[in-house]
């Protein structure tokens, strides 16, 4: 337990003792990663949720997850650290609002990204992840595609699947709206031999300049294996922090001013012990729904 502080040791200790599984999101705080059996994006997250073999899944991440989570694998107990952190875009589309756009357009299929609640997954075809939206647009069997809540995801997938129709609500991330194009043209000029690695969140005009859009983890991914020696992230900011830690002898720079996920940052250290402390906060979803939202999950984890 070399190199921890008192709080964490205790969270490894209470981890052991109830034979918990901690599965944290990289947009969490540093700290609290370093704790975690697993830290992941959002599609390794409901993979590993579904093996699952512990009897507690604990998820450091956003409400979303844990939703996700309780429905890939719905005989565990499945624990939130933070009750309040949720997901603003996830919070943009209702099943109202995806039950009427399959009124407009009869024939396509309803796609959702993962960052949606229960209650939209339960209502949808399929559910995607930022790494597998492109596989699964292009799998899906159908020629149009009604794609929620996320237009900047859902733009993006679009342009590189043009064989079908799409159809988007017009959600989006706070935090990685934040993103602009003049930050970035002004990070590349300030560092003309970096590349610039971009989630698909960002907006078009940004995503236009990514020589990788991918997801937190396909990010991760390509500053490690990369020749460059500079590196522009346009995600949030606790990959700029993880990527300086792991990468010293590589230039890790952000865009503009380093943006960060509120919802993200309450899930603390303290906020993680006492979660497995006092086995709170339990996820639990009406049956119907729990297996209705599985139906698209399922083909999402297992495509
Ligand atoms: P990924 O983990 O799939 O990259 O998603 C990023 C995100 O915004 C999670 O809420
Ligand atoms: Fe939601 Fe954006 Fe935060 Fe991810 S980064 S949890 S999409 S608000």
């Amino acid at each position: 337990m070399e190199g921890f502080n008192e709080l964490q040791r205790e969270i490894l200790r209470l981890k052991a003792e109830k034979n918990a599984l901690v599965l944290a999101h990289y947009y969490v705080p540093l700290e609290v990663q370093d704790v975690a059996d697993a830290v992941c994006d959002s599609f390794a997250m409901a993979q590993k949720a579904a093996r699952a073999e512990n009897d507690i899944i604990v998820i450091c991440g956003v409400r979303f997850m844990g939703e996700s989570a309780k429905i890939l694998s719905p005989g565990k107990t499945v624990l939130l650290p933070s009750l309040d952190a949720g997901c603003p875009m996830a919070d943009m589309v209702t099943p109202e609002d995806v039950m009427r756009l399959r009124d407009e357009h009869p024939g396509a299929k309803v796609m959702c990204y993962v960052n949606s609640s229960a209650a939209v997954k339960a209502v949808s075809d399929v559910c995607c992840t930022s790494s597998s939206a492109l596989r699964i647009a292009r799998e899906l069997d159908c020629e149009e595609i009604i794609f929620v809540p996320d237009k900047h995801l859902g733009s993006f997938v679009a342009s590189k699947v043009p064989e079908k129709k799409f159809w988007l609500h017009d959600g989006f991330c706070p935090t990685h709206h934040r993103v602009r194009e003049a930050d970035v043209l002004a990070a590349l000029r300030a560092h003309p031999g970096a590349v610039f690695a971009v989630h698909p969140e960002c907006g078009e005009d940004v995503v236009k300049h990514g020589d990788l859009v991918g997801s937190t983890a396909e990010i991760l991914d390509f500053a490690r294996k990369t020749e460059a020696r500079e590196i522009i992230i346009g995600t949030e900011g606790e990959i700029v922090a993880r990527l300086r830690r792991e990468l010293p002898e590589k230039g890790i720079y952000g865009v503009g001013s380093a943006f960060m996920c509120v919802n993200m940052k309450k899930v603390t250290l303290q906020a993680l012990y006492e979660c497995l402390r006092d086995e709170k906060y339990k996820v639990e979803l009406p049956e119907e729904e729990l297996r209705a939202a599985r139906r698209s999950l399922d083909k999402m984890v297992n495509s």
